[in-house]
């Protein structure tokens, strides 16, 4: 299938790999039959790649529902996207529409997908974070003039997602792992070990990951490894993940950190890059 430039991610997401695929694609497999993400957020290397044959998954279900709709009603998507405008007022009332569960709970899934659409081009930063009670609840961004409705990557995307054979789920990502086809190749993205204590960032869904959750997954890593499937995965390079993967290869590659509420904290940091194959 050839690529088309175009599809690219719709959504900015916190440690989005957009930036870093110069340093990721010379590190993939030579060849890749069966592309498997499970922690797909924004898709950067998804969408950089366009495999014919993926297996897409995320914790985050209205994320998951964004990329449904995208794949089956990318026109209603767009047009319902018209209705949304860069404002504050606009913005914190369209943000409050998950503090009525009643309402919320009524809404069509186009309805919900251009919502998490809009607020995540005009809140600050594209954060999408959510409270205890999972309510969205990043402040309005007050950009000049965010791209609220970008019909040609939305309509590209959703091309991608009808022409390969995409299958997209929500689960925990064990679970999305465990019938995987022979030769099947792994990108893992997970949450990032914190560099610092205040650093963390634990918003994408209810419940953080914790070094118990990055100890599960270097265990279900270790599973993939002993069935014979490649993986690579992104983390930050803090000594305790160096230990975790010391038994596999580790790249250190520079990633621009994007998100960061204290901008004089925005800078390079290392992030490592692991691999079971040469
Ligand atoms: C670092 S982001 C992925 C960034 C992405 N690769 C990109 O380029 O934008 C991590 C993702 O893991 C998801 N996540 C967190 N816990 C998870 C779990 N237990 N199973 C599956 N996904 C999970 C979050 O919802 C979040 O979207």
């Amino acid at each position: 299938m050839k690529k088309n430039k175009l599809v690219a991610p719709v959504l900015k997401w916190v440690g989005g790999k957009r930036q870093l695929l110069g340093s990721l694609t010379p590190l993939l497999p030579k060849k890749i039959t069966t592309y498997c993400e499970p922690f797909v957020g924004g898709g950067a290397l998804l969408f950089q790649l366009q495999p014919t044959t993926a297996f897409v998954n995320d914790i985050n279900a209205e994320l998951i529902s964004v990329y449904e709709v995208i794949k089956s009603d990318v026109e209603a998507l767009i047009a319902a996207l018209q209705d949304f405008t860069n404002e504050s007022d606009a913005f914190y009332a369209v943000r409050d529409w998950d503090r009525d569960k009643e309402k919320y709970a009524s809404l069509s899934n186009i309805e919900r997908a251009a919502r998490i659409i809009y607020l995540n081009k005009t809140c600050y930063n594209g954060l999408f974070r959510v409270n205890n009670a999972g309510e969205f609840n990043s402040p309005f961004g007050n950009y000049r003039n965010p791209n609220i409705v970008n019909a040609p990557t939305l309509r590209a995307v959703s091309i991608y997602l009808n022409t390969a054979s995409v299958q997209l789920t929500s689960l925990d990502y064990t679970e999305s792992l465990k019938d995987l086809p022979k030769g099947a190749f792994v990108y893992l993205d997970p949450p990032y070990d914190p560099v610092s204590d205040t650093s963390s960032f634990t918003g994408y869904s209810k419940g953080g990951f914790t070094r118990d959750d990055q100890i599960r997954l270097r265990e279900c890593c270790d599973g993939l490894s002993s069935r014979g499937i490649k993986f690579m995965l992104s983390n930050s390079a803090t000594d305790f993940i160096k230990e975790q993967y010391a038994a596999y290869h580790i790249n250190i590659v520079q990633a621009k950190r994007a998100i960061n509420s204290d901008s004089t904290k925005r800078g390079e940091v290392d992030e490592v890059v692991v691999r079971n194959y040469e």
